[in-house]
């Protein structure tokens, strides 16, 4: 089956909104201008409640149906990248060094749809809350709303989002129950030796061969200390040191990030970690210190809201891989997912190039598909018969 006729019809305004909205990127919690064009086209709409200010410039609306029922929860993050764009659109970022290359311009596009649709007809019983969350590129917008009990003054009970996905073809979706993306923490690790000259290291401790060990020993953590069968990447990204060929620096710094889908495993690095820099610092007689961050949590897709979400995305869309590979990636509304049951899904976007990349566009022919997807699937969830 394909798309909502009615959403179908107001596709060319769609594309008008996401254009508009690629056009003026913003970053992070920076997300006033897009809020305002959201609030603007919700009051169009004819929504019941308009609340500002969430997590600084999020949105919450509310579209209430025909009687009571559940509260479901549709989110669309609205934040852009720092990224000097690439693909020479008509409708280009006319911010430098600013764009839209996650696609998140479709995702606030899609939501607006469902929710013109959805005051249209409100066929359907209790209430949508549409979530226009800043701050998904790091920030964390998604959990700042979430601490800021959203959920609870809501009275949200489950929660749904989408993320655009380059090489699927367009109408395409991909989801899976369980862990669908990862958890993305950071570490750090200063070392601290003794400098010298490059001639004479006996009368140093360099910390460069320190740096070089523990790189080599942490991959052991992924290879000899952890199950087979449980995902994890541990990469070393970055070692800073030394000045000249012959100086023996004083410090060695490295990071890297470490991401999981098991909390059991999340917990088995950070002692690992903790012990390998602790003993190879004793090893090689220099200062260690290890800084280790939590970022965002593993994505959780409840199995039944996912098989559900997967025969609504059947109905409006093309090919359902309801059995898709999780990815290593991470997502903020893993945050919302942490208290409330749901589902996230990809859906294709064509081929264009990956994300995050400066020549990524966004395919304004998924968006009535997104659309579709979220009206379909309240008036699935709660119908009024
Ligand atoms: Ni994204």
């Amino acid at each position: 089956m394909p798309v909502i006729n009615r959403i179908a019809d107001f596709a060319p305004e769609m594309t008008q909104w996401r254009r508009h909205l690629h056009a003026h990127p913003e970053l992070l919690f920076d997300c006033h201008e897009t809020a305002a064009f959201v609030v603007e086209r919700l009051r169009e709409f004819g929504v019941d409640e308009i609340h500002e200010g969430l997590a600084t410039s999020g949105v919450i609306a509310l579209i209430k149906g025909q009687g009571d029922g559940p509260v479901v929860g549709l989110r669309a993050d609205m934040d852009a990248l720092p990224i000097l764009e690439a693909t020479g659109a008509e409708y280009t970022s006319t911010v430098e060094g600013k764009m839209h290359a996650c696609g998140h311009d479709g995702h606030t596009t899609m939501l607006l749809g469902a929710a013109k649709y959805l005051t249209e007809t409100r066929n359907f019983r209790g209430t949508v809350a549409l979530i226009f969350q800043p701050a998904e590129e790091g920030g964390g917008g998604a959990g700042v709303m979430v601490e800021e009990g959203v959920l609870e003054t809501f009275g949200i009970d489950e929660v749904y989002a989408l993320h655009t996905m380059p090489g699927a073809p367009v109408g395409d979706f991909h989801t899976c129950p369980g862990p669908i993306m990862a958890a993305a923490d950071t570490f750090n690790i200063t070392i601290t030796g003794v400098g010298g000259h490059g001639a004479m290291p006996h009368e140093a401790v360099d910390p460069i061969v320190a740096a070089c060990a523990m790189v080599d020993a942490i991959q052991t953590i992924v290879s000899r200390n952890s199950d087979a069968y449980k995902q994890l990447v541990i990469s070393v990204t970055q070692i800073h040191s030394g000045s000249a060929d012959n100086i023996v620096p004083e410090s060695a710094w490295l990071q890297g990030t470490v991401r999981t889908f098991d909390k059991g495993v999340q917990q088995m690095v950070m002692r690992r970690l903790a012990e390998v820099v602790a003993g190879i610092g004793a090893t090689y007689g220099l200062k260690t210190e290890l800084g280790y961050e939590e970022g965002y949590p593993a994505t959780y897709n409840e199995a039944h809201r996912t098989a559900f979400a997967a025969e609504v995305a059947a109905e409006i869309g093309g090919t359902v891989v309801d059995d898709a590979e999780p990815t290593m990636g991470a997502e903020d509304f893993s945050y919302f997912l942490e208290k409330r049951p749901g589902a996230y899904l990809f859906l294709g976007n064509g081929d264009t190039a990956n994300l995050h990349h400066p020549e990524f566009n966004f395919d304004d022919t998924a968006a009535p598909y997104g659309a579709s997807f979220f009206a379909r699937l309240v008036e699935r969830l709660s119908p009024i018969s």
